[in-house]
């Protein structure tokens, strides 16, 4: 068994309801927890995503846009208010499960610059993990030195911290069972693409290009780009749907699943 690190990240539609804000999905909180208690993995860290917590209130505001007036410093509290609330619903889960997760704010530790993370006090988070919590980051509103303020997002967030942390498998928990051929929630005959290798997924994005700027995969693609600085060192990806049972869980556990597994080559 390997003793490096698995870096989990939990979309936010898979944890929220993404059409109603400020709304936690508990019940898959709580099945998430007992999967992630169930595998047992001793190195590992978790990112969150946003969902109806992080975006409508970021959007309102225009966070990601950087500062432009004083009125929007009201919105990058909302916003990061709004994500501490739900990192600690999803840490109090985990707690409860005896998974000794850590809620750690990337606003407090990450500046970004036009957007990229550009320095990250980590001594914290690393002295966390080295003593065996589990971290529990989340895509949150930072401040930005060359534009005010920022979105990262939990993807950039993740592909960070696998690179940092040397981790041997990244596992997205989206709410949808890969990558597929098309946009599955608008396309019946689309496919799920069982395995990629990363000359496959940049010939993906060469077709994205000529086809236009529309993500044909529904956004799927643009959350693995963040991904690629990772898989380029060899760390493997699994996609999967955490809104299904078990299908983190196996994830987890290195077994088979239904799923987008993403290596180098
Ligand atoms: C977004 O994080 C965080 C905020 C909007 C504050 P992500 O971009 O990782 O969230 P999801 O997973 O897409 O919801």
């Amino acid at each position: 068994m390997s003793h490096k690190p698995v870096v989990l990240k939990i979309g936010g539609s898979a944890i929220t309801f993404k059409e109603k804000p400020l709304t936690p999905n508990l019940r898959v909180m709580k099945r998430l927890a007992r999967e992630i208690s169930k595998a047992r993995i001793s190195k590992l860290l978790i990112v969150h995503g946003g969902g109806s917590f992080g975006h409508p209130i970021a959007k309102e505001y225009a966070i990601n846009e950087g500062f432009k007036t004083k009125e929007q410093n009201i919105g990058f509290c909302w916003t990061h208010s709004a994500m501490v609330t739900l990192n600690s619903l999803f840490v109090n889960t985990l707690i409860q499960r005896d998974i000794p997760a850590i809620g750690i704010a990337p606003s407090s530790c990450i500046l970004t610059k036009h957007g990229r993370i550009y320095a990250f006090d980590d001594k914290a988070l690393t002295k966390f993990f080295e003593k065996d919590f589990i971290p529990v980051l989340y895509g949150d509103a930072v401040i930005d030195v060359a534009k005010g303020f920022s979105i990262l997002s939990g993807d950039q967030l993740v592909s960070n911290l696998a690179l940092k942390f040397e981790a041997e498998r990244i596992i997205m928990g989206v709410d949808v069972d890969g990558v597929y051929t098309a946009d599955p929630k608008k396309h019946s005959s689309a496919s799920l693409i069982p395995q990629l290798t990363l000359k496959e997924l940049k010939k993906m994005y060469k077709n994205l290009g000529d086809a236009g700027t529309v993500d044909v995969t529904g956004g799927m693609l643009g959350k693995i780009k963040e991904l690629i600085p990772a898989i380029r060192e060899g760390i493997t990806v699994s996609i999967v749907n955490a809104t299904k049972s078990n299908r983190v869980y196996k994830a987890l556990k290195n077994e088979k699943v239904v799923g987008t597994y993403i290596q180098k080559g």
